[in-house]
């Protein structure tokens, strides 16, 4: 059941954060069982308030609702949207009908898509990058961060106490069972992984780029508050590296990422014998079968961190597997140009183009294919033992 928590982080800081447990497909593509948090944030003053982002539209009246435990809507001077994406500003409208006067405080460009998708009367007031907003004692820095997620995304730094809200970077899938990173575990890392791989995936670039404006502008947050997920105020560092890791790509040492659709089996037969012959490898295995369907999130997030990839398709009307093409369309989107190693394994019974295809589109997208074998039902024993070889040699490597 969908609940929120009101929990203060600081002297001046309250959390609004709302447990979504009804969404079950995240920007209705991604898979999240999990769940996931909207966090909005009241940052009290003695003249005033300011109001950091906010829920997704349909929560809106359980928003208003947590908002006036908090503080008199009336009190709030400013709304900072930090990202126009509605799983934050959703509740921007009803919000506005009982406070036309705040002022929302945004990216230039974020004011166009707003007014195109809310009514609402308050005044716009764009943004400088690193302007500064002053009330008599809360001090609040915009630090431009475009692309992480949208082209008008950016971050607020509170200086007096070291807060950064930052939005999407550095937030995570789930409904953890707490508000800080006391309780972070390996669990809350792979959602984090995962919101980083789905979400920001295709923009890790900048996000990237944008950790190190941050290092530049000699910022230093004592408490990182994104708007899904856990605060990190015991330790914000970690998260910041860990953030740096993923968008990086960078590798488990064993890890071998292998999805496979198989039709009547040829190709899982080759499979069982890859790992039969590599019993020292890692494997995570994502498979589409008659009998089998796992999550192509769990397979993005699994290959974010790979050594190498194995993509298996049998030959469906002349080209890929359906499955597999979609997945080498998703690998393609939010993994491209990290250079991760592949490995390409194509059967058919009469005739097939999907190998050629595969090649291309993984190819296209930056990723090294180091070797392929395509097969007529069965692998002959001589490309078996090559594949073999090639997968081992990237572990080694
Ligand atoms: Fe959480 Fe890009 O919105």
């Amino acid at each position: 059941m969908v609940s929120y928590i009101i929990r203060k982080i600081s002297n001046s800081v309250t959390l609004l954060r709302l447990n979504d447990t009804d969404v079950k497909y995240f920007e209705a593509n991604w898979h999240i069982p999990e769940g996931i948090t909207y966090n909005a944030y009241v940052v009290k003053g003695k003249e005033g308030a300011v109001l950091i982002d906010l829920w997704k539209q349909k929560y809106s009246g359980l928003f208003l609702e947590a908002l006036k435990q908090v503080i008199d809507p009336a009190e709030i001077r400013y709304v900072v949207v930090n990202h126009a994406e509605p799983d934050h500003t959703g509740a921007l409208e009803a919000f506005s009908e009982i406070n036309p006067n705040a002022v929302v405080v945004g990216f230039p460009i974020a004011e166009g898509l707003l007014r195109a998708k809310y009514s609402f009367k308050n005044q716009f007031k764009p943004l400088k990058n690193d302007e500064v907003l002053s009330l008599p004692d809360i001090t609040l820095k915009f630090i431009y961060t475009p692309w992480v997620h949208w082209p008008e995304t950016m971050m607020t730094y509170y200086e007096q106490e070291g807060i950064l809200f930052t939005c999407d970077a550095f937030g995570s899938y789930s409904i953890p069972d707490g508000i800080d990173d006391e309780v972070a575990n390996k669990e809350y890392e792979h959602y984090s992984e995962k919101y980083l791989a789905t979400v920001i995936g295709s923009y890790r670039d900048n996000l990237l780029k944008n950790i190190e404006k941050l290092k530049q502008e000699g910022i230093k947050p004592a408490i990182i508050a994104p708007s899904h997920g856990l605060i990190w105020s015991k330790n914000p560092e970690k998260i910041i590296q860990l953030y740096t890791r993923w968008a990086r790509g960078e590798s488990d040492e064993k890890k071998v990422v292998i999805v496979y659709a198989s039709m009547y089996g040829s190709v899982e037969d080759v499979i069982k014998k890859i790992k039969e012959g590599l019993p020292d490898a890692d494997f995570k295995t994502f498979a589409f079968t008659d009998d089998r369907r796992d999550d192509i999130e769990d397979a993005l997030t699994e290959a974010n961190s790979a050594k190498a990839i194995i993509i298996a398709s049998p030959t469906y009307e002349v080209g890929p597997h359906i499955s597999i093409a979609q997945v080498i369309d998703v690998f393609s989107m939010k993994m491209k140009g990290l250079n991760k190693p592949a490995i390409l394994l194509t059967s058919y019974g009469w005739s097939s183009t999907a190998d050629k295809r595969n090649l291309k589109a993984m190819q296209d997208a930056g990723f090294k294919v180091v070797d392929q074998a395509t097969f007529k039902e069965k692998i002959p024993d001589s490309d078996l033992k090559r594949i073999i070889n090639s997968i081992s040699a990237v572990l080694r490597s």
